[in-house]
């Protein structure tokens, strides 16, 4: 059967650790919240038992429905079911097909929603989605050369910890430094990403370290603060998968869950390029999260673009950035860089690939 459904997806799982917002969102408590959609994972986390509404855009109507879906098996699925149908750990290893079939055919999906999955699960013989997108296809390739890279054993020891002092010992001391320099070396670049993923589009670095300094500090940063076994990007680096439990990410969280189950928030799902969508200024938002997204800008945009979305934004307005390998040019006009309000935040953020700035709109 052609792979129609079966390539459609970009992020299934997705690469941002949403601990940061909701964080945020549980003292702000934003009634109006605007966010990039990406798989759903990054998006819908953000509902609070303050939120009135929520709007979800992407540029993917894909995105969209698979956003659509995790919306709908929060609501509609207890708690485990939903990691069932997903295949979040514990539940990844087993073959759920028939339950997830089962489950599936339960829900009640917007017509296009359902012709879409129902096709792609006939593809995929109701396998889970949760590693289906490019991105997370790529990074079972990169997980698999470094584990011959490196050697089981060495991946096995560096997620046996449960402290992260004792974690920091083993990668300060016995962690097999020079192939690891050698994995990031081989892996770490954009050729690689432009081969495996980006199709040539791969972000335009501005950033003074040189790729390998970039990906060897930020995972530096991680194997010193973060106990390799709770995050699930080094669980998806090293394994492909998440491995362990704790590595389960904010979104199958069990409080994400309830919150967003009890939560009477109205959702829209926009497809739209975001910053002509804000542009409009046909809704007000009090907080605002947009990914990495600016950082695929360049030009006049990654100047303006934060000016141009004024007219959507209450006065107050808090909106978190992701930027990745870029630092942009950016005309900040009229907002107050907050960042450091949140640094202990950042520092427990669970990926470190990303630069956040976050900034209050004044007027
Ligand atoms: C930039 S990607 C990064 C993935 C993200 N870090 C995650 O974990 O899901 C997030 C999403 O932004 C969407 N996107 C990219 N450019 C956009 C734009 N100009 N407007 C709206 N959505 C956009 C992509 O389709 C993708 O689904």
């Amino acid at each position: 059967m052609a792979q129609k459904y079966f390539n459609s997806l970009n992020y299934t799982l997705g690469n941002e650790d949403t601990t940061l917002e909701v964080e945020m969102i549980k003292k702000l408590k934003p009634q109006s919240i605007f966010s990039v959609c990406g798989s759903g994972g990054r998006s819908l986390p953000l509902i609070n038992e303050k939120t009135k509404t929520i709007t979800l855009c992407d540029l993917s109507k894909y995105q969209l429905a698979l956003a659509e879906l995790r919306h709908v098996t929060y609501k509609k699925l207890s708690h485990q079911d939903f990691l069932v149908f997903w295949g979040y750990c514990p539940f990844g290893e087993t073959d759920y097909s028939r339950k997830r079939k089962e489950l599936f055919h339960s829900l009640e999906l917007a017509a296009d929603t359902k012709k879409f999955f129902e096709e792609l699960f006939l593809e995929i013989d109701y396998q889970s989605v949760l590693y289906l997108g490019k991105w997370e296809k790529t990074f079972k390739v990169l997980a698999s050369i470094c584990k011959v890279l490196l050697g089981q054993k060495v991946i096995d020891k560096l997620f046996s910890f449960h402290s992260i002092e004792d974690q920091k010992r083993y990668y300060e001391t016995e962690f097999p430094q020079a192939k690891w320099k050698l994995v990031l070396f081989l892996l770490g670049n954009k050729s690689v990403f432009n081969a495996l993923l980006y199709k040539g589009d791969f972000i335009k670095k501005n950033d003074p370290q040189t790729h390998f300094q970039y990906y060897f500090s930020a995972f530096d940063r991680l194997f010193t603060t973060v106990l390799a076994r709770e995050s699930f990007f080094l669980n998806l680096c090293f394994f492909g998968k998440i491995r362990f439990h704790e590595g389960n990410p904010i979104e199958s969280s069990s409080e994400t869950h309830e919150r967003i189950k009890n939560s009477d928030a109205q959702v829209s799902f926009y497809s739209s390029d975001m910053i002509q969508y804000l542009s409009s200024g046909k809704n007000k938002y009090d907080f605002l999260s947009l990914s990495d997204v600016p950082s695929y800008f360049g030009g006049d945009l990654e100047k303006s673009f934060l000016q141009q979305i004024k007219s959507s934004l209450n006065p107050g307005a808090i909106v978190v950035i992701r930027y990745y390998l870029r630092i942009c040019d950016t005309d900040i006009n009229g907002y107050k860089d907050v960042t450091n309000d949140y640094a202990d935040l950042l520092r427990h953020e669970k990926v470190q690939m990303y630069k956040v700035n976050i900034y209050q709109f004044k007027s």
